[in-house]
């Protein structure tokens, strides 16, 4: 019976030690959440480690540049000081320096066109060649066109967008520059940098453009 008592006593603090040592692993890893944030070399080290180059799908991908720093360091990049506002407005700078106006100065393609490309999610995984066209995945944020009952709403509804906002040179720059890279005008934007990124080459930029701003196109009726 003491034998009984001895090794049921020796389980109560097995389990109570690996409760403890649980619970300090949670309470690390969480120091490490945090430490994320502040470019930790510990934490730069893990993640080199947890992913590996597959296909297209290269290790370039985890570095981030800049813009992408500077908004991994949230309470820093949303607060209010001074030092935060100044570097918003270079972020934003720097990615309107780098946009490329369309080289036939023509803005506005095939809207049928463009509905494909802002349905399609497809591209850029590890199983796409590079020659698999980029989808905009626009809908995955954005209510577009009506008909489409699928969307998310992450980003304000484009319904109406030429309609509402007129077609003059001033919004088709504008709409242009946002879609090539919406940094350029909200530093943190959740918006993708499609030409940044090379996710839209110019031809589908106009595309996806005439589904905006083309007075035929369904978005406009
Ligand atoms: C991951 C979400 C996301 C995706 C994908 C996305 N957007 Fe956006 N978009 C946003 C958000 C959020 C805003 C609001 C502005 C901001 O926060 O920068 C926005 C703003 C816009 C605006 C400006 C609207 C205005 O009234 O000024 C346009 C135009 C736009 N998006 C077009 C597109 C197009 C076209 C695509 C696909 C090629 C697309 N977006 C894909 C999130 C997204």
């Amino acid at each position: 019976m003491i034998k009984f008592i001895q090794q049921y006593l020796h389980t109560v603090a097995l389990a109570l030690g690996l409760i403890i040592s649980l619970a300090l692993g949670v309470l690390s890893f969480s120091g490490a959440a945090i430490a994320q944030q502040k470019a930790d070399p510990a934490f730069q080290k893990m993640m080199q480690g947890g992913f590996k180059a597959e296909g297209i799908a290269g290790l370039d991908r985890i570095q981030q540049d800049e813009t992408q720093a500077f908004c991994s360091d949230v309470d820093f990049a949303n607060g209010n000081s001074k030092a935060a506002t100044a570097k918003r407005e270079t972020i934003q700078k720097l990615n309107m320096a780098e946009i490329q106006l369309p080289s036939d100065f023509i803005y506005i393609g095939d809207w049928k066109k463009g509905e494909a490309i802002a349905q399609s999610g497809r591209g850029a995984t590890w199983t796409d060649s590079a020659k698999t066209p980029v989808g905009g995945g626009c809908y995955n944020c954005h209510e577009i066109n009506k008909k489409e009952i699928s969307y998310g709403n992450i980003g304000p509804s484009l319904w109406n967008y030429g309609k509402t906002r007129g077609y003059s040179k001033q919004i088709m720059v504008y709409t242009w520059n946002r879609i090539s890279n919406s940094k350029a005008y909200n530093a943190c934007s959740n918006m993708p940098r499609f030409a940044h990124f090379k996710l839209l080459n110019e031809k589908q930029i106009q595309d996806v453009m005439a589904l905006l701003l083309d007075p035929q196109s369904p978005v406009n009726q």
